[in-house]
């Protein structure tokens, strides 16, 4: 089943402080930053009705960034991350995705490698807790 897809915004901001202590817990993004990310970039939801999955992306004339992809922990290992994937990738089908992700996190580099993205390069020490990031990249489709 498909889920509905939106975009996230101001109004969504007590929400995504909500949703980063579930699921970045001791690393959530501060309420200012979350700000400042709406205010500059863009934001995305997916669920039906109740958000399930969320991503806070960056958009360049060239690329996309994902920054923060995450779904609340009731809702892990049902596909729904994929499908936040694909509507992204949809919806940008001429750019170039780039993220960084912690070598440590195997279902999110599993999750990476199942929709297209290829490892770039490791980069050491990246992290504050010093772990290595892993940076990977997914071709446009067309
Ligand atoms: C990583 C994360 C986003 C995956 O979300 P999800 O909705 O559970 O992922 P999906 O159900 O769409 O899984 C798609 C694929 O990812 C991989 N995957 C997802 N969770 C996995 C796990 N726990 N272990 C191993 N592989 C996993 C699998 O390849 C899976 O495909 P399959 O089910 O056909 O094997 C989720 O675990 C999460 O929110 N983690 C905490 C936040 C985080 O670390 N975000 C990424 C860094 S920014």
């Amino acid at each position: 089943m498909s889920l509905s897809f939106r975009n996230l915004g101001e109004g969504d901001l007590n929400q995504i402080l909500d949703w980063e202590e579930s699921c970045f817990p001791g690393e959530t993004w501060t309420e200012k930053m979350i700000q400042t990310h709406l205010e500059f970039h863009v934001a995305f939801g997916i669920g039906n009705p109740e958000i399930q999955c969320y991503a806070l992306v960056c958009e360049t004339p060239w690329e996309i960034e994902i920054f923060r992809i995450a779904t609340l922990p009731n809702f892990r290992k049902q596909g729904i991350a994929k499908q936040m994937l694909e509507n992204l990738f949809q919806k940008f089908p001429k750019k170039e995705f780039f993220l960084e992700v912690k070598e440590s996190n195997e279902p999110a580099i599993k999750l990476y490698l199942s929709v297209g993205f290829l490892e770039l390069e490791r980069r050491k020490k990246y992290y504050p807790d010093g772990s290595t990031a892993v940076l990977m990249k997914r071709n446009p489709i067309e």
